[in-house]
């Protein structure tokens, strides 16, 4: 997989994509990541890569030059990429599409900045326009950084074999359950007596009763589109006994 992430800002990709598991991906050659910096395709002599908004208003505007024809010298190789505008105003990014994602061969993000881009980007050259989340960032920077990560654990080979296969859970949109380590009383909080007992099979039902439940109460509009099995009820049905139990104890719940 090829990332080419166009940006007014290189120096933001330095540190998050070299390090962890995007940085192992990298040196591995499982994923490449290319910045380049939009401000190179401003042929003028001040290399202006913003204007002020056509109809007045605050702020400037990303003018379409500079990008499309940093997307043109992109284009002239192959395969194609992908063209992304990162965007408050794109579809809302999640697993579905970072799988959707992760088996194209290259993927082009244009990070924007200031008030937006000149609308003629995403309508002529970008064939995708994902937002992050309801809120707006300064630039598409951070966004971007945030795909290329959740892109890459997808590759094949990214991650080893116990991780990936954590990492279905949400596919199924259930959250996951509770974690614990040593020590098994940490400041007077004990680790769920269930996972000290090597019953493999109750350990099973209770960690999936307490990810229905926190799905349940934590992501309702999750839980919403979920279809239960008989048995995943009934699992739901004793977390939610248990959780009513511990309450009473000053357990701050699920
Ligand atoms: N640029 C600014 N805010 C953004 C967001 N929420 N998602 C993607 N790109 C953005």
């Amino acid at each position: 997989m090829i990332f080419e992430i166009l940006t007014l800002f290189p120096g933001m990709f330095i540190g998050p994509l070299n390090e962890s598991i995007v940085g192992k991906a990298r040196e591995r050659s499982l994923v490449h990541v290319r910045v380049h910096n939009i401000r190179d395709y401003a042929f003028d002599r001040h290399q202006v890569t913003d204007d002020r908004p056509f109809g007045g208003g605050e702020g400037m505007v990303m003018k379409p030059e500079p990008i499309v024809r940093a997307l043109e010298g992109l284009q002239r190789e192959f395969p194609a990429p992908h063209v992304v505008l990162m965007s408050p105003q794109g579809r809302l990014f999640n697993q579905r599409i970072a799988r959707e994602l992760s088996r194209l061969p290259r993927v082009a993000l244009i990070c924007g900045r200031y008030e937006g881009v000149d609308e003629r980007v995403g309508m002529y050259y970008a064939q995708d326009e994902i937002s992050i989340g309801d809120y707006v960032l300064t630039g598409g920077e951070l966004a971007a950084m945030v795909l290329v990560d959740a892109v890459t654990r997808l590759i094949p080979g990214v991650l080893g074999n116990a991780e990936s296969a954590s990492m279905e859970s949400f596919s199924e949109s259930v959250l996951e359950y509770p974690q614990y380590t040593r020590p098994q009383v940490f400041e007077g909080h004990a680790v769920p007596e269930i996972l000290l007992s090597g019953h493999h099979e109750a350990i099973r039902r209770w960690r999936r009763g307490q990810a229905l439940l926190r799905t349940k109460v934590r992501r309702p509009d999750l839980f919403d589109r979920f279809e239960p099995t008989a048995e995943d009820l009934q699992l739901l049905r004793e977390a939610e006994e248990e959780d009513e139990r511990i309450r009473g104890s000053g357990y701050p719940g699920c």
